[in-house]
């Protein structure tokens, strides 16, 4: 985190929901790896701004994004969260009830990739979307977050600067080839209206045009 996204998260009230989140993390030995604050406070607004009701998140760990995009949610919206772990889906739902959340959330334990085929086979519709899995993985998931949308969806993606590595063309590993893709088509694709937010580790932020 760079001084001004200190500055910037310093003036955010205690949380204690969040912070419950991110203790089971430590205490569990999990990857800490969860959305910063200030974009965990961006999905609660684009999720209340768009109106969304039905939410799909990729990659779920403790449940930070979950109960940042569930607290979003109006009257009778749910929450869809595939995660490919069975420790951190359950670790993910414990945080999610504890947070009074729980009724509004179910997770799909597998391969991201498998329950967005089941998913797209089962003719499900979303309203938003957040991708924050494995990074490789990106181009495949917006494909099928494209599929999966109601007319002006909103499709979010965290990581997309890989801590500068997208930038820099002497990097060619397969998750940064994958990234630049991905920020490619957001920036685009004749379908989407994106953007790419430089904050944290960047996040896509894009619409899916009617
Ligand atoms: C960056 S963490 C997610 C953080 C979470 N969105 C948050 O901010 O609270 C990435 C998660 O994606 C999961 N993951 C990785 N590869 C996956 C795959 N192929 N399918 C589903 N989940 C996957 C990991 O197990 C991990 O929990």
């Amino acid at each position: 985190m760079n001084e001004m996204e200190a500055y910037i998260e310093a003036l955010f009230p205690p949380d204690e929901d969040l912070a419950r989140v991110l203790e089971s993390i430590r205490a569990k030995g999990m990857p800490e790896i969860s959305v910063p604050t200030g974009y965990g406070r961006l999905l609660t607004l684009l999720v209340q701004m768009s109106g969304a009701k039905e939410l799909l998140e990729i990659g779920a760990l403790g449940g930070y994004s979950g109960i940042c995009l569930a607290r979003g949610l109006g009257v009778g919206g749910s929450l869809t969260s595939l995660e490919l772990l069975q420790e951190y889906a359950d670790t993910a739902k414990e945080n999610l009830e504890a947070a009074g959340l729980g009724s509004r959330v179910s997770h799909l334990v597998g391969d991201a990739g498998e329950s967005l085929e089941r998913l797209t086979s089962e003719g499900r519709r979303y309203d938003f979307f957040f991708i924050d899995a494995d990074k490789g993985g990106y181009v495949r998931y917006l494909d099928a977050a494209i599929g999966l949308a109601n007319p002006g969806a909103v499709i979010v993606a965290d990581n997309t600067l890989l801590r500068g590595r997208v930038a820099d063309l002497q990097r060619s590993g397969p998750s940064v080839l994958a990234m630049r893709e991905f920020n490619e088509r957001v920036a685009s694709d004749r379908r989407l209206t994106g953007t790419l937010l430089p904050a944290y580790d960047g996040l896509a932020v894009v619409r899916v045009n009617p």
